[in-house]
């Protein structure tokens, strides 16, 4: 198996969907497919129940939302006089404690710029995490864009940094003729390779001091810093105190459709309105966007607790069930991170899941062809898994999911599994994921030491 295979374009009939949109990806022996390289589309129709855990970017926007969004007060935001957006930035510079703020499409955009801006000279050096965002999902944006050097630090589990080897990092300005300039430490906040875990005020305040003593520039990718703030029990203000600059995502936790707010400085931000217009990120009327995310602020803050009692819900059920490990306490947020418990017997745990898969399936209604064919395209994908067996390779097994679950579908791509709550995701969803956990896990034997 080396392509994608996609279920789509199975049936055409007209009462089922052209185009089911569910991709199986390759389980390639030994190597770990990232759970980025293809998202299936949802097939709309097909599915009786949708629980949808992939991230908590793929909210629909409210009613509310859309509201707000028809009736928006708007102007020409590049020329810099959208009333909401300008609603928004400043609404955002006061709850994160900084001077000013500027709404940008992406996250990805917001760390860009803040990095480019921090880093103006080329050749700078950037100090940050081997697991952060920036440096893994952003396409090395900071170097083929802003000829920016990344100089990694590795990530512990709990999503920190060592101090020590923070500090050992920064390049001793006497080498400059063969070094690199550090100019900037960046965290992440919460970590969400780290399964969402946060980082304390206490360690913020660290970096800070080291950044401060080192006359470096500290960015925070806060994408998801509200889930952080909630779970700490501080105020966003106070845990990006020290923070030259923080990207805050707003399709996130928070739940907007679209968009980011970088805040900083009024110089800082000065300059980033030009870099993001450089990028092309400058748009009109964007305020249509902005009273999305007012909206959802106003509406979801407030719902991120919930959304990691949940997690720690569905984490504690996880736990339970046999073939599946977690470290509960890890739950911090609203990310989940499983692993296939190692060493599997994957002839018995492709075959359990085969028969768990076979009879979720079942239960959709019509499609039952279709639910067929999906079976055995999930099958094909367990072969691989077999092979390595009979090749003796009794290597660590994981099983990643995309996790779109319903009542017809369960995503699997490679071998760690992460789900990720949001405010669409009901007590009753959760139940639901993890009766789907069980049956598609209720083969595997006590026996097997899984
Ligand atoms: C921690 C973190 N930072 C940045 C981003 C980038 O955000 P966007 O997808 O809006 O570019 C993401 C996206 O998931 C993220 O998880």
């Amino acid at each position: 198996m080396s392509s994608v295979i996609s279920f789509a374009s199975r049936q055409q009939s007209s009462d089922t969907p052209r185009n089911l949109g569910l991709a199986v990806l390759p389980i390639k022996p030994g190597s770990m497919i990232s759970r980025w390289a293809s998202y299936p589309a949802i097939p709309s129709r097909m599915v009786t129940k949708m629980v949808d855990l992939r991230s908590d970017t793929v909210t629909k926007p409210t009613e509310a939302m859309r509201a707000a969004m028809a009736n928006a007060e708007v102007d020409d935001d590049v020329l810099g006089y959208d009333p909401s957006a300008l609603r928004l930035e400043t609404e955002m510079a006061k709850i994160t404690g900084k001077e000013a703020g500027l709404f940008v499409p992406s996250g990805t955009m917001g760390n860009l710029i803040s990095v480019l801006v921090h880093c103006n000279i080329r050749g700078s050096e950037v100090i940050l995490g081997n697991n952060s965002h920036i440096h893994i999902y952003e396409n090395g944006g900071i170097s083929t864009i802003g000829g920016v050097h990344p100089r990694t630090v590795k990530n512990n589990e709990d999503g920190t940094m060592d101090i020590d080897l923070i500090e050992a990092a920064i390049r001793d300005p006497r080498g400059e003729i063969v070094y690199p300039t550090t100019r900037l430490i960046c965290l992440e906040n919460s970590q969400a390779n780290c399964g969402g875990r946060c980082l304390s005020v206490e360690y913020t305040d660290k970096v800070g001091e080291l950044a401060k003593k080192h006359g470096l520039k500290l960015h925070i990718d806060g994408a998801r810093i509200f889930n952080a703030s909630v779970a700490l029990g501080v105020p966003v203000s106070r845990l990006v105190q020290d923070a030259d600059s923080v990207s805050v995502c707003l399709s996130k936790g928070i739940g907007a459709p679209v968009g980011s707010v970088i805040v900083g400085s009024k110089s800082f931000i000065a300059k980033a309105r030009i870099l993001r217009k450089t990028l092309g990120g400058g748009m009109r009327q964007v305020g249509i966007l902005c009273a999305a995310a007012l909206v959802a602020f106003q509406e979801n803050v407030s719902k991120l607790e919930d959304d990691h009692k949940k997690a720690k819900m569905l984490a504690e059920g996880l736990n339970q069930i046999k073939g599946l490990r977690l470290n509960v306490a890890a739950v911090e947020t609203n990310i989940v991170s499983t692993l296939i418990a190692k060493v599997l017997k994957c002839e018995k745990v492709s075959s359990a899941l085969q028969l768990g898969l076979e009879n979720i399936f079942r239960r959709s209604r019509g499609h039952k062809n279709h639910s067929r064919n999906a079976v055995q395209e999930l099958g094909t994908a367990w072969y691989t898994c077999n092979a390595r067996e009979s090749n003796q390779v009794h290597e660590d097994v994981y099983i990643h999911s995309h996790l779109i679950l319903s009542s017809s579908l369960i995503f699997f791509t490679t071998f760690s599994i992460r789900v990720v709550l949001h405010h669409q995701i009901s007590a009753s969803d959760v139940q639901y994921t993890l009766s789907c956990f069980k049956q598609a896990l209720a083969g595997v034997r006590e026996d097997t030491g899984i």
